[in-house]
């Protein structure tokens, strides 16, 4: 569903992608691992074509990242949503406003269907009876929801995760996981999960990865990942120190 073919990219000389490559498949949840700025975001802003790369190939079913005309690009963005770190909910719109906002905007689908679309992203979600009241009244956790609602209406084939539980306290964090994977077996969808929340990585991953030096090392299962014997990992895994992602 995505792939990434040797894609090189530098930003003066800082090389943050060096022959870079990956692929996920649908009802597949990929996490990279990584250190706070290694390229991660990067990566994400890649595969929706909000960064071009210097060289290699992107593609999203087949389709070409890489010198898409703009209508070509709205339709990848519409199959793959990013889920932005701060998921920031519009403050003053209620919570089904906000869910609503993408499909208004987008003047494309008929209002009956935004209304039926809307109800059913917060349903499964179980943001129904929260659906009329703003942001600021509900708990950190509804916010999070609605959200991940807000992806959900545009009906994306897959769902970029930006380091989804960076500032939360464990508990929420722990809830963002849930999330993650209600998410992931109400579909088959493909996604990614960029973070260094290690609990959370092993709680939804079904393939591991750590970025590091401009790629992806030791793609594994997480079993597999958890006993690999390469150093990076290593020092990855075991290490104590980690600051927090940006
Ligand atoms: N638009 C940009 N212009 C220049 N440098 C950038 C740009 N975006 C990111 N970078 C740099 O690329 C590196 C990787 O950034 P990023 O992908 O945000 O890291 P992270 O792994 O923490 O998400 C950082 O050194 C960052 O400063
Ligand atoms: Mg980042």
């Amino acid at each position: 569903m995505i792939e990434m073919s040797n894609v090189f990219k530098t930003f003066g000389d800082n090389a943050v992608l060096r022959d870079f490559s990956m692929k996920v498949d649908e009802g597949e949840t990929l996490v990279i691992l990584g250190r706070s700025g290694t390229g991660k975001s990067v990566t994400l802003k890649h595969i929706v074509g909000l960064i071009q790369p210097d060289k290699g190939s992107i593609k999203v079913d087949g389709r070409s990242v890489i010198g898409a005309n703009r209508k070509q690009l709205s339709a990848i963005r519409d199959d793959v949503a990013y889920l932005f770190q701060s998921g920031a909910l519009v403050n003053w719109m209620t919570v089904r406003d906000n869910v609503a906002l993408s499909l208004v905007e987008s003047r494309s689908v008929p209002r009956r269907e935004i209304d039926e679309r809307v109800d059913e992203s917060l349903a499964s979600l179980g943001m129904l009876e929260a659906a009329d009241r703003m942001p600021a009244d509900i708990s950190g956790g509804m916010r999070k929801r609605a959200a991940l609602a807000r992806v959900l209406v545009q009906g994306p084939r897959a769902i970029l995760y930006d380091e989804p539980t960076a500032g939360l306290d464990p508990i929420m964090a722990r809830t963002v996981g849930e999330l993650i994977n209600e998410v992931q077996s109400s579909g088959q969808r493909a996604a990614i999960v960029v973070t260094h929340d290690l609990e959370l990585a092993f709680s939804v991953a079904t393939t591991l990865a750590l970025h590091h030096e401009g790629k992806l090392v030791e793609l594994a299962e997480p079993d597999a990942f958890k006993q690999s014997q390469h150093p990076v990992i290593r020092s990855f895994l075991d290490g104590t120190v980690q600051e927090s992602g940006t």
